[in-house]
């Protein structure tokens, strides 16, 4: 591999792996361009890894093809398709010290020695472990564990990188840094980063784009903006989002709509009819403005905001609000929320509806004119 390795285009045609019965990856299609990090995002046993491995080669594929800049690698042993991986594992050889570990592959490529000693001495500048270098796996913390297993990968110097579930070991600020270590390594080094994780929020903050599985098969890929704003699917409305959005069925009432709380639309909507509602998007309004009347279940404080689990019918929704909050289990919170933040989805299909959500953010936009003339009332119960 020369030395100006040049970022490198990745992509997978209808790649497909089946153990025994199990549809492990099933005509998964995606490119990463050159210089992307890219987010294979979701649920345990979704074939995030097994996507990862044949992209690797350490997995056959039973179907479909792997390119590296155009070319079909899918035949070529790991060793020739010139990828790095980390591992959640870091898999560091537990005898030999940090230096010995980062060059351990390139010592097996008989790269020669002073080109050795000048790649280890920038790459370890570079993850911050030049000051331990002598010293062994067991001898460093957890994220000084994780620097070795990524001075690894990048002192070979490889257009592309795999990363599978890297971070999952260490605590929530060391892996908040780590992000941002990694994000700003492959910037720098302009490396194509396929990255494994089932965190949302990890998916979220770095990736260029997110390809979300859901079963073996894509649900959504695109921008991490556009899966939060235009969620095609209750999937990727439900999985993307920290509370996830709400989604309540609408119930239907002749030929209006009932609202959950018992309100009423006077809207044509078929009984699969979903209202999706974000958590930040909910906020306490006056009475005779309100969506949803709501009553308090708990309120959970997280210092920056706090989550109200509020029931309203069956079904219980979390709201975000700033800061802390005064309410209490019990209180009656008013809810209302601007129509171009309402989402509508198909419960049969679990597909987004635009022509419904349409309907339905026409009606509630009328909703703060009705009563909102006879002068302001008292305000929420809460
Ligand atoms: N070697 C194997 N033999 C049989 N089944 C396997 C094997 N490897 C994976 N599977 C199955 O394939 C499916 C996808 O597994 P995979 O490891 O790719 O999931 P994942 O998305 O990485 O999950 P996780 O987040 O838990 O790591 C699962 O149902 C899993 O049980
Ligand atoms: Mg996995």
């Amino acid at each position: 591999m020369s030395r100006e390795a040049k970022a490198a285009a990745v992509e997978a045609e209808q790649v497909r792996k089946v153990w025994g019965k199990t549809v492990a990856v099933d005509d998964v299609s995606f490119r990463a361009e050159p210089g992307e990090f890219l987010v294979l995002l979701g649920p345990s046993g979704c074939g995030k890894s097994t996507t990862l491995r044949m992209v690797a080669g350490l997995e056959e594929v039973d179907g479909g093809r792997v390119l590296i800049q155009g070319r079909d690698v899918s035949r070529l042993p790991p060793a020739e398709r010139h990828i790095s991986m980390v591992f959640q594992s870091y898999a560091l050889f537990p005898h030999l010290n940090v230096a010995e570990n980062i060059v351990f592959g390139l010592k097996v490529r008989k790269v020669p020695k002073a080109e050795r000693d000048e790649r280890l001495a920038q790459v370890a500048a570079l993850v911050g472990l030049s000051e331990h270098l002598d010293r062994k796996p067991a001898q460093l913390s957890g994220g000084q564990r994780q620097r070795v297993a990524l001075a690894r990968a990048v002192v070979a110097e490889h257009p592309i990188c795999l990363m599978d579930e890297p971070l999952s070991n260490l605590d929530a600020k060391l892996r908040n840094e780590m992000r941002q270590e990694i994000r700003a390594l492959q910037q720098r080094l302009s490396m194509t980063v396929l990255y494994v994780t089932h965190d949302q929020t990890e998916a979220m903050s770095m990736a260029d784009r997110v390809m979300l599985l859901n079963a073996g098969k894509v649900e959504q890929f695109g921008t991490p903006d556009s899966l939060y704003d235009i969620p095609e699917t209750t999937f990727t409305a439900s999985f993307i989002g920290s509370p996830p959005m709400n989604l309540l069925p609408l119930l239907p009432d002749g030929g209006g709509v009932r609202l959950p709380d018992g309100g009423r639309l006077e809207l044509e909507l078929p009984a699969s009819a979903i209202l999706g509602i974000r958590p930040e998007a909910l906020k306490p309004a006056q009475p005779e403005a309100a969506l949803l009347t709501t009553e308090v279940r708990a309120v959970e404080y997280l210092g920056a905001d706090s989550v109200v689990a509020a029931k309203v019918g069956d079904d219980e929704l979390a709201v975000r609000m700033p800061g802390r909050v005064s309410l209490r289990p019990g209180d009656r919170l008013d809810l209302a929320c601007d129509p171009e933040d309402l989402h509508c989805f198909d419960a049969v299909s679990k597909r987004r509806r635009d022509d419904w959500r349409a309907l339905l953010a026409d009606a509630v936009a009328e909703i703060p004119s009705r009563g909102a003339s006879d002068g302001r009332r008292e305000g929420p119960a809460a």
